[in-house]
């Protein structure tokens, strides 16, 4: 789950088979975390977790600087 506010952000889109008659659907793993296995695509799936490795790597440094943690703590004590 990337953004757990179901549906909003679609960074867990997932590619659906039907494995009888080859249908393709792409649902929200974040809304529908029980999924049947036969359906699931996993190169497809393997595939977008590589594309968010990439963003993950590039946002870390960011969200752990100290100025980063600074706004943070200021925002979550400006909505408390
Ligand atoms: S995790 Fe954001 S829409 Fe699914």
């Amino acid at each position: 789950m990337q953004c757990m506010m179901k549906e909003v952000c679609a960074q867990c889109l997932q590619k659906h088979v039907d494995p009888v008659t080859g249908e393709e659907t792409i649902i929200f793993s974040c809304f529908n975390q029980d999924q049947e296995m036969d359906r699931v695509d996993f190169p497809n799936l393997a595939a977008r977790l590589r594309q968010n490795t990439v963003q993950e790597k590039l946002v870390e440094p960011v969200v752990r600087s100290p100025d980063a943690r600074a706004v943070m703590a200021a925002h979550l004590r400006a909505v408390a």
